[in-house]
């Protein structure tokens, strides 16, 4: 990726900010030197940040700014490596970071008089950026405050999970509310970053095309898949504790049903997109008791292949027999006027063949068919909507195969590429949810109703499941997930779409 040569002061395409002071609890760790500095230079080189803001790093280690900054660098070219860094745009980045070693959980600490000193201005803009357990997010907010280091223009950002069933959710937001308003809380769900998923609302309100046919009247039914190669890996630790429903469907996969099955919101504006959202998480029908067995999959992986490399274990990683899901598959009803009875499918899980995120709205086949024996070829119209990696937006269509020899038909996309149409290099979500909290737009995170409407239905499901004893199906990594989750379809009589 070629760098665009930047420094102090230069214009910018993008819309200009004002200016900010970000300190990022966890400074060290790998979410803030993977991502976050690396974004927050992004946006630098891009002439975003203006130039009287500051980037502070903190963590209990003890160093020199200097160091942290030479830290930066190393983390940078070892997660970057194809970007070229023009190197007085970097030293000019870099003047603006700043690092102070502080225990964030121990309010007493001398080192919040270092971290005053150098958040010296009262009418900035202030965010905290909590790159920490979420145990731990009501302890660091109130030290904040009680070290005088809260203003009436702090913001403060939280990582996923907000808890592991409703109530930690609440927990953890009750004692962050204590200190933050909920106008000035900033919950990530990364998938709302994601230009494609943005791209849904857009997609759905701007097109006089879909709307009309967007119910239960013409949609058959919707599958939402988010399928990863990856395996738990050296997260194993923190994911043997969540499984694939806490870690992927409680946020991410909901949030895209939520956008996806939403009434027209009054305007994008966030409190009119989160009443929507939690509207449908409202409305989502019940998995209690027996019907889990009916309408869920659980699965776990086993020793296999991805990308024809060999692959451990679930079970192995952990280092015990665990019975956590890797894999899991649900078939969800919204119980509403506009989706009475057209099924959600959703299934996620690590180890599968491929890596991709897809929405597929799957319209109902067409009432009369007169194209004699060919009717039998006719597929129903499908809209696919790609959210990574390929992003685009595709619709297939039956289209008459042109030449002579009758009336061939042939189903075809019409082909919407973002690589194609769009420039190669376009903010990453990371980059555009820093500057969402600059810009206060609350939207692109989740509401504490959100989260908890969220948990309240999920917690249903793991009652059931905890219930119903059913355990994880085996299924050999390299592969979409244990049987169980095709014969969920195959019922119904149709099929998962496989991404291709
Ligand atoms: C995270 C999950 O929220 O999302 C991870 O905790 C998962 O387990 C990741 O790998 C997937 O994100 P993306 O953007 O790579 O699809």
């Amino acid at each position: 990726m070629t760098s665009t040569t930047s420094t102090e002061g230069g214009s910018s395409k993008f819309l200009p900010v004002e200016p900010f002071d970000i300190i990022v609890f966890g400074g060290s760790g790998d979410l803030a030197l993977r991502k976050l500095l690396p974004s927050l230079f992004h946006r630098w080189q891009d002439h975003q940040i203006p130039a009287n803001s500051k980037i502070i790093g903190s963590a209990r280690t003890k160093m020199t700014s200097e160091e942290y900054r030479q830290l930066v660098r190393d983390k940078f070219a070892e997660y970057n490596p194809d970007d070229e860094i023009d190197e007085d745009t970097w030293d000019a980045f870099v003047k603006h970071v700043h690092y102070v070693g502080l225990d964030s959980l121990d309010e007493k600490s001398e080192d919040w008089a270092e971290m005053k000193a150098l958040l010296d201005n009262d009418e900035k803009l202030r965010i905290y950026y909590l790159a920490l357990p979420p145990s731990i997010y009501g302890q660091v907010s109130r030290n904040v405050d009680a070290n005088g280091l809260k203003t009436d223009k702090t913001r403060i950002v939280l990582e996923k999970p907000i808890g592991s069933d409703l109530e930690s959710a609440r927990a953890v937001n009750a004692a962050v509310g204590e200190v933050f308003d909920e106008e000035s809380i900033f919950r990530i769900d990364h998938y709302l970053g994601k230009e494609t998923v943005q791209n849904l609302l857009v997609l759905r309100f701007t097109n006089s095309l879909f709307e009309p046919v967007w119910n239960a009247r013409h949609v058959d039914h919707v599958q939402i898949t988010v399928a990863e190669t990856v395996p738990a890996g050296d997260r194993a630790a923190y994911y043997d504790k969540a499984g694939a429903l806490r870690d992927m469907v409680q946020n991410h996969l909901l949030q895209l049903l939520c956008l996806v099955a939403m009434e027209p919101p009054v305007d994008f504006e966030a409190d009119s997109v989160r009443a929507e959202k939690i509207k449908v998480l409202k409305s989502l029908r019940k998995i209690t008791g027996e019907s889990a067995r009916h309408n869920t999959v659980r699965g776990q992986y086993k020793e296999g292949s991805v990308k024809g490399k060999p692959q451990k274990g679930y079970a192995e990683e952990v280092g015990e027999p665990t019975d956590t899901e890797t894999f899991t598959a649900l078939k969800v009803h919204v119980d509403n006027w506009r989706w009475s009875d057209t099924p959600f499918y959703l299934r996620t899980g690590k180890c599968m063949s491929g890596r991709w995120s897809e929405i597929v709205i799957q319209f109902k086949s067409v009432e009369h068919l007169m194209l004699g024996p060919d009717s039998g070829r006719v597929q129903p119209t499908r809209l696919v909507i790609r959210l990574q990696p390929d992003e685009g937006v595709k619709l297939m269509l039956m289209t008459k195969d042109p030449g002579p020899g009758g009336m061939r038909l042939r189903y075809v996309p019409l082909n919407q590429s973002y690589a194609e149409t769009f420039a190669p290099r376009y903010p990453d979500a990371s980059e555009r949810r820093l500057m969402a909290v600059v810009r206060n737009n609350l939207g692109l995170f989740m509401h504490r109703d959100e989260v908890e409407a969220a948990w309240s239905w999920i917690d249903t499901v793991l009652e059931a499941w905890a219930k119903d004893d059913m355990p994880a199906n085996l299924y050999a990594a390299g592969t979409d997930g244990p049987v169980q989750a095709s014969m969920l379809l195959d019922r119904d009589g149709r099929e998962w779409f496989d991404g291709n």
